[in-house]
């Protein structure tokens, strides 16, 4: 009998017991449509929001079909291990040579603890562990200002707010806070300023052991040597180096932030497993979207044949600048807004490496070191700490920077990143290095954008066509929120849609 209830679903089998995930989302969503639809939907675009309309609708009751151009879902949420391959616009073939266990997330790499991203990985059982923004022990090195050797964060940090205390403490003393401050106030903020800046009874920045150590504290006997020496105010303010400490207090940014154990692309993995393989044809790449007086057409290709799909609605969930170029007659309107979003650009290049020397040698264990060079940041892996091997992020940028990457072949680009990284990191940065992997969004088929960049906001008028539907056409993606480059964009866009629809369906 027991068998029979297992066959029918109504008992666990052995089958099923074997493809248990480890993790138990501990309570449904907090995003629930009241009310079944019946309607039929296809979703164009498989990346967050494309899967999160399917999943959402999908639970409603509506028969959703997913259009996806590109043979894998997950748009951007791109993680490559071992034996990936790509193809860019350019022609550039790579396979990813990365060893079993390493990965590089290509694109979106981390989350932060407020967005709504959280809340599906508890929801689809996506384990989580942290991901490191912000390391003291970590590096800045600014060559254009002149410095030939890298400074911890710590150390940075340290000497900045140490004379940036210093100097307000003797503006308050001179009297010149006097107008803003009473008494209080000045004894209140020099209290503050004491601790924060480090800067003892006598107001004044010296040093101090927030700075680190040349040699380490230890037994007794061991008391450990400051680092120094300590440089001028004139010469920390000349470094540039205070400029990547408001980094860490924003919004976005703030530790602890986190992401999906093993990589980025669990969040889709488990979106599409939610959905339904069979709700998903991939390699289906849309030519047209046509509204109709009792709903929407699309065409599409698949395979070389060209074929139709009805429905009830469409959800548009592909990047605005590729659905400028498709085929519809949703109006001018609609055209002109699709044209307003601005693709931006982005790369990143993954350098696993033979042992982890930052780990044993420079004591870094995750974190990000910022430079003033093109390779803009060097991410060290969050997971994996004390193995044998570990993917670095060699260079992530944005904008001019990136596409200079861009224009190199994989090669070029891992010998520029590494000849970069060695001013920082010494000859290990070459020495150890196993594998590369390099990824720009801007020349990836069907995607050619990194995000959107949208004047004026997603609510500035040029953009309102898309905030509504055209007809029975729905808009959504990370580009119409004010979250876009984070999938958070991406899930509240296919919320708002969804709830938009739904209502419409039941009315
Ligand atoms: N979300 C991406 C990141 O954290 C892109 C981004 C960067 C978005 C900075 C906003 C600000 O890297």
């Amino acid at each position: 009998m027991l068998a029979t209830m297992g066959a029918l679903g109504l008992a666990p089998t052995a089958e099923a017991a074997s493809r248990e995930p480890v993790f138990h989302a501990p309570r449904t969503g907090d995003f629930t449509l009241t009310g079944r639809g019946a309607a039929r939907v296809v979703v164009v675009g498989g990346g967050i929001a494309g899967l999160t309309v399917a999943y959402e609708l999908g639970k409603a009751g509506y028969d959703c079909t997913v259009l996806e151009a590109r043979e894998r879902t997950g748009g951007r949420s791109l993680t490559v291990r071992g034996g990936d391959s790509t193809t860019d616009l350019y022609g550039n073939r790579q396979t990813a040579r990365f060893s079993d266990g390493q990965y590089l997330n290509a694109g979106p790499a981390r989350i932060p603890q407020w967005m709504v991203t959280m809340d599906y990985c508890r929801e689809l059982g996506v384990p989580l562990e942290v991901f490191t923004n912000v390391n003291a022990n970590a590096y800045l090195y600014n060559e254009k200002a002149g410095m030939t050797a890298p400074v911890r964060y710590r150390t940075a940090k340290a000497d900045v707010y140490g004379y940036v205390a210093e100097l307000l403490a003797k503006a308050t003393g001179a009297g010149s806070l006097d107008a803003d401050l009473t008494a209080d106030d000045r004894e209140r903020l020099l209290e503050f300023l004491k601790s924060f800046g480090d800067i003892g009874a006598t107001l004044s920045y010296d040093g101090s052991t927030r700075r680190g150590y040349r040699v380490d504290p230890g037994a007794s006997g061991t008391p450990g040597a400051e680092l120094g020496p300590v440089p001028s105010a004139s010469e920390v303010f000349a470094s540039g180096v205070g400029r990547y400490f408001s980094f860490e207090f924003g919004y976005e940014q703030a530790m602890l932030m986190f992401q999906p154990v093993g990589g980025m692309d669990r969040i889709p993995a488990a979106l599409t497993r939610a959905v339904g393989g069979h709700r998903i044809r991939t390699g289906a790449v849309v030519q047209r979207i046509t509204d109709t007086a009792r709903g929407v057409t699309i065409a599409y290709t698949r395979g070389g044949t060209v074929r139709a799909i009805d429905a009830d609605y469409c959800v548009a969930a592909l990047p605005p600048n590729i659905l400028a170029r498709t085929g519809h007659n949703l109006g001018a309107e609609v055209q002109t807004a699709l044209e307003a979003c601005a693709p931006s650009s982005a790369g990143k290049i993954g350098l696993e490496y033979r042992s982890r020397w930052w780990e044993s040698d420079h004591r870094i264990y995750g974190g990000i070191t910022e430079t003033d060079l093109d390779l803009g940041h060097v991410w060290y892996p969050s997971y994996g700490h004390h193995g044998r091997r570990g993917v670095i992020v060699g260079y992530y940028n944005t904008g001019a920077a990136s596409d200079a990457y861009a224009r190199r072949s994989p090669r070029e680009r891992e010998e520029r990143a590494v000849a970069q990284g060695v001013k920082i990191h010494g000859a290990k940065y070459r020495d150890e290095l196993a594998a590369s992997f390099s990824h720009h969004w801007r020349q990836t088929p069907y995607l050619e954008a990194s995000w959107h960049s949208m004047a004026g906001g997603p609510d500035a008028p040029v953009f309102g066509p898309l905030n509504r539907p055209a007809g029975h056409v729905y808009f959504a993606g990370d580009h119409l929120s004010y979250a876009d480059a984070w999938q958070h964009g991406a899930f509240t866009s296919a919320r708002k849609v969804v709830t938009a629809l739904h209502t419409r369906v039941l009315a």
